[in-house]
This record gives C-alpha cells, structure tokens and sequence, in this order.
C-alpha cells in the first residue's frame, strides 16, 4: 500500500484535558469512513476496523460506502455485507468486523466523519470528489490507498504512507493502520510515494506479458529492473523533490516486486499475451476479475499522454511500449526488443535537477 495523506487537523480535545482517562470520556474521537468497498477498500476496512475497536481516539465505527450493486440472487450488496459481515462479492470468507456499516448513501457515508480514506479505482474518483463538494466537514484529513498487498488473512505484510509536512497527523494514520501483521512506516514524499504505487502498474502489465510468452525469471527480472528504473526517472523528472530512498520503502520496490509476481495486472496481461493480443484487455478483466478493476492500462494510456506532451518518449521505451502493446499497435513481444542502451539515463537524470 502506498498512501499519501492530505488535510488538516481537527480540532481535538486532549485526552489530558478529560477528569477520566476512561474510554468512554475521551471525545471528541476521530470518525472514519472508508470511500469505497471493492477488494482492497474491504481489506483497509477490516484493518482499520480492528484498531478503531480498541484505539480510545477514534470512534469505534468505520463507516464504509459501497458503490451499490446487486448480487446475481437480487440482493443489494451493500445489504449483504451488514447482514453477513463480509464483502461477499469483492472479499468472500473474510469478516471485516461487526463496527464496519456498509453505507450505500455517499453524502450520509461521509457526514460525520473527519478522516477520510479514499480508495475506489482512480477512474471514478473524480466523480465522487465532485459529489462531496460541500459535503464533508471542516478540517477533514484524507489518505488516498494507492497501493498494498494481499493481507485479509492476516499474512505479514508492510505499507508506506507519504506526508507533507506534518508527520504528527502522518503517525495518526500509520495507528489506524498498524496491527502485527501489517507494518506502515511514514515518510516525507508525497508524491514518491503515489508515483510508487501508480508507475508499478504498468511495470507489472509489461511482466505479465513477459510471463504470457513463457520467457522465464531472468527475463522477468531485467523486466522489474528497468521498470523500476523508469519509475523511479519519470518520478523525479515530474517532482524533483521525489527522494531515492522511497523507492527502497515498501511502497517502491517490494510493491513493486509483489505486483509483478502476482497482481491482477500481471495475471490479465498474462491472459492477453497467451492469447497473442487477440482478446482485448477489457474483456479479459471483465471475464478473469470477477468485477474488479485492472489500473495498469489505463495509467500506461495516462502516462504515455505525458511522455508524448513532454516530448520524452525515447528516455522511456518501457512505457511507451506497454501502451502502444495494450492498444495492439505492436505485438506482445515487442516488450523485449527495444533497446535499453538508447535510454540515456544520465540525461533524465540531469534532467531532473533543472526541471
Ligand atoms: N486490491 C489490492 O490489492 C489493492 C491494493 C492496494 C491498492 N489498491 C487500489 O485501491 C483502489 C481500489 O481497488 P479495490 O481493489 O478496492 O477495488 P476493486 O477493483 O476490487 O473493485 C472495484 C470497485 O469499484 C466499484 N465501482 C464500480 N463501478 C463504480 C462506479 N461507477 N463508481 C464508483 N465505484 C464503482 C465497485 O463497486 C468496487 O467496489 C484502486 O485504485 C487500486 O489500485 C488495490
């Protein structure tokens, strides 16, 4: 998981200032509503859930919206998920927790909250930002979950959250996050952090097709290196604040290297090489994903609109190629047969001081 956090702090009364220090008296406490209920928002909501329960600063309920939908027996999902306590269509066999209310309502979801957790696929967040216009409480913080990792059944696992500037609300979100199995560090690069998370996407649609053609771990490696490489170049062409030492966080290279070896995007990208391009990517997420929904494709359209404007395509040729792939303009096998020796990396380099 690779989260950045915007906001300012509420106005909170020190438990100091209580006569008690009994749970019960310590208010006000922070409210959090979760924005979105697919797999990982499910995931983030049981976690945050089981800390909510016993952290006397926030309020036990974690509210959780959920883009309303009905299951194929004709029950509403968000109905679903309060009657059985699981997500039953995005994370079956898992309890999130009897303190997770699944709201359908977005604006009733975010009323009374004032830590906001969005986490739906990017293309809608637009739309629901949009609709909260107005909506949301004064001095509201948010993260945005740009990454993570398999973790509903509690295996160990460790995410990254990028801050700003103050690193006090930055370890308030790390708490309400943080159980023995799930590790969250902090560090101060916003956007290293988010680029983290976005760019390795793409990286794993190019291994997944590397996977699909059946060329083995070492061509696979070389794969995760140098697109490891070109997020790490267009990151600090794009910010040059973006700091090295993110990329050795959680959110960098180890995200970067479970997304290869078994994300969503590497597995239809698989599917779409195995199947020589003949299939689209649509409609392979929509027959292998159960409802779920794939970013990498759609950030390496988005990043190549970037490379094109700013007129870097020949520094980025893995990028480049994993779009003009996804759209069928070259075939599967053109992931490995460019030439990484074009790409001048001391010139993105440079680049980035001046940028
Ligand atoms: N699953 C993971 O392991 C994981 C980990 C980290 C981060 N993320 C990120 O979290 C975000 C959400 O992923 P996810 O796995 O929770 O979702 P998902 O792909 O499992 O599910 C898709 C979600 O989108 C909702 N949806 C469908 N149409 C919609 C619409 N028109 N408007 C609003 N919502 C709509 C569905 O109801 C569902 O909740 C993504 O940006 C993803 O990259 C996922």
């Amino acid at each position: 998981m690779a989260p950045s956090i915007e906001g300012k702090r509420p106005e909170v009364k020190s438990p100091m200032s209580t006569t008690c220090c009994n749970r019960e008296e310590i208010t006000p406490r922070y409210r959090v509503t979760v924005v979105g209920s697919g797999n990982w928002g499910s995931v983030a909501a049981k976690l945050i859930a089981s800390n909510t329960a016993k952290l006397p600063i926030f309020h036990d309920e974690v509210r959780m919206w959920v883009f309303e939908e009905i299951l194929p027996g004709g029950e509403k999902l968000s109905k679903a998920i309060n009657q059985t306590n699981e997500n039953v269509k995005y994370l079956p066999g898992i309890k999130l927790g009897k303190n997770v209310i699944a709201d359908p309502d977005l604006e009733n979801a975010v009323k009374e909250a004032n830590m906001l957790i969005f986490v739906t696929p990017h293309q809608f967040v637009a739309g629901i930002c949009k609709r909260l216009v107005g909506k949301i409480k004064p001095n509201t913080e948010a993260i945005s979950l740009i990454k993570g990792m398999e973790i509903a059944v509690e295996k160990f696992s460790e995410a990254t959250i990028g801050y700003r500037q103050d690193k006090e609300v930055a370890q308030r979100w790390a708490r309400l996050f943080c159980t023995p199995y799930f590790l969250v560090s902090v560090v101060q690069d916003v956007e290293g952090v988010e680029l983290c998370g976005t760019l390795k996407n793409v990286v794993a649609i190019a291994a997944g097709l590397v996977d699909g053609m059946n060329m083995g771990n070492n061509t696979k490696a070389a794969i995760m290196r140098i697109g490891l490489r070109e997020m790490r170049a267009l990151s600090k062409l794009l910010f040059p604040s973006v700091r090295d030492s993110t990329f050795f966080e959680s959110c960098g290279v180890a995200d970067l290297i479970t997304t290869c070896l078994g994300g969503r995007n590497r597995k239809v990208a698989e599917a779409f090489a195995k199947g020589d391009g003949k299939r689209s990517f649509d409609e392979l997420e929509a027959e292998l994903l159960g409802g779920q929904k794939l970013q990498g494709v759609s950030t390496a359209k988005e990043v190549y609109e970037i490379l094109s404007h700013r007129g870097w395509q020949a520094i980025f040729p893995l990028f480049m190629t994993v779009h003009e792939i996804c759209i069928g303009q070259l075939p599967s096998s053109a992931i490995v047969e460019y030439s990484e020796q074009a790409t001048n990396f001391s010139i993105v380099e440079g680049l980035a001081q001046y940028c």
